[in-house]
């Protein structure tokens, strides 16, 4: 999409605004992302200047939490290419976030008050949505609404804010965009939770099976959890390297509880209500979004 190469060269004329060679540097070792974010914000707001740069601060600042995350959870990778910290180390990925993050915020007090308000509130959720996920992989969790407050404030409250922010904007309907945000956020990732038991490791380009591991007890846990007989068994293998065979009967036992299909319900049920929610706009491109979202294989 022709739109989304101006927002990659506005956020790098705002990391060259730096002036600072080794930030130029790093910024070019950045694995490219889908700019879910930046594509919302255009299907919202439409193409101007504004919201370009709009793109840009929210792009950047996700680029920064994402950065801070790989040394949280120690990953080597980032969408299949080294991580700053795999590549460096932790503390050059920690100051260039920092860097990415306060450019990104210096551009955003220059923007409408309201819009600068919903999304630095958003980046708050955002780090105590980090908080809490470090907090909930530490042993078995087996509350649904915890996930559930620790997945809206990780993942889905900047989208929210994204979708917010363009429809201030644009002078559209902003609770109306706001549910739609926070729903496609939310269902991407309980699709993300669903892909990691039903694909394998080359599709997802990342070991399959690997949320239990890191003791993540994702959406179709929780539901298979709650009906499970053999309950003990299950957190027997909580954060545990499995077997092929424990692998094989967590998914077999994932199919007959239908914890799975469940799963899959409860994403398709949050992006009707946020199709919905937007359907006087009569706009398609974000009814596809959603779809699209939630029917991916990868
Ligand atoms: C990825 O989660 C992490 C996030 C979506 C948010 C991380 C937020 C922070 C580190 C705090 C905000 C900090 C700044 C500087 C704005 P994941 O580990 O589940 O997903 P992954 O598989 O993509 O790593
Ligand atoms: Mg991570």
């Amino acid at each position: 999409m022709e739109d989304l190469i101006k927002v990659k060269n506005q956020i790098k004329v705002f990391v060259q605004d730096c002036n600072d060679k080794k930030s130029l540097e790093l910024f070019d070792l950045l694995p490219e992302g889908k700019m879910l974010r930046s594509k919302l914000i255009l299907k919202i707001a439409g193409v101007s200047a504004e919201s370009i740069k709009l793109c840009a601060v929210v792009e950047m600042i996700h680029a920064a939490s994402l950065l801070h995350d790989d040394v949280i959870d120690e990953a080597h990778t980032r969408r299949g290419k080294p991580s700053i910290n795999a590549l460096y180390d932790n503390k050059t990925a920690i100051m260039f976030g920092d860097i990415l993050y306060s450019r990104a915020f210096t551009q955003l007090s220059q923007m409408d008050k309201n819009i600068a308000y919903t999304i630095s509130n958003a980046v708050t959720l955002l780090s105590i949505g980090e908080m809490l996920d470090v907090e909930l992989t530490k042993s078995f969790n087996s509350s649904y609404d915890k996930y559930l407050d620790m997945i809206y404030k990780k993942t889905a409250s900047l989208i929210e804010a994204s979708a917010k922010a363009a429809a201030i904007l644009s002078g559209k309907d902003q609770e109306a965009f706001a549910l739609y945000g926070k729903n496609l956020g939310l269902a991407f990732q309980m699709v993300d939770d669903i892909l990691d038991i039903t694909q394998d490791s080359q599709t997802l380009g990342k070991p399959a099976m690997l949320d239990f591991v890191e003791g993540k007890v994702t959406i179709p846990y929780l539901l298979l959890y709650e009906k499970l007989e053999e309950k003990q068994k299950l957190e027997s293998l909580y954060k545990k390297e499995l077997s092929d065979e424990e692998s094989s009967w967590i998914k077999e036992q994932m199919q007959s509880s239908k914890a799975l299909q469940q799963s899959i319900k409860l994403a398709q049920k949050l992006g009707d209500e946020a199709i919905e929610a937007i359907k006087p706009y009569k706009n398609s491109d974000l009814e596809n979004i959603m779809n699209a979202m939630i029917q991916r294989e990868f």
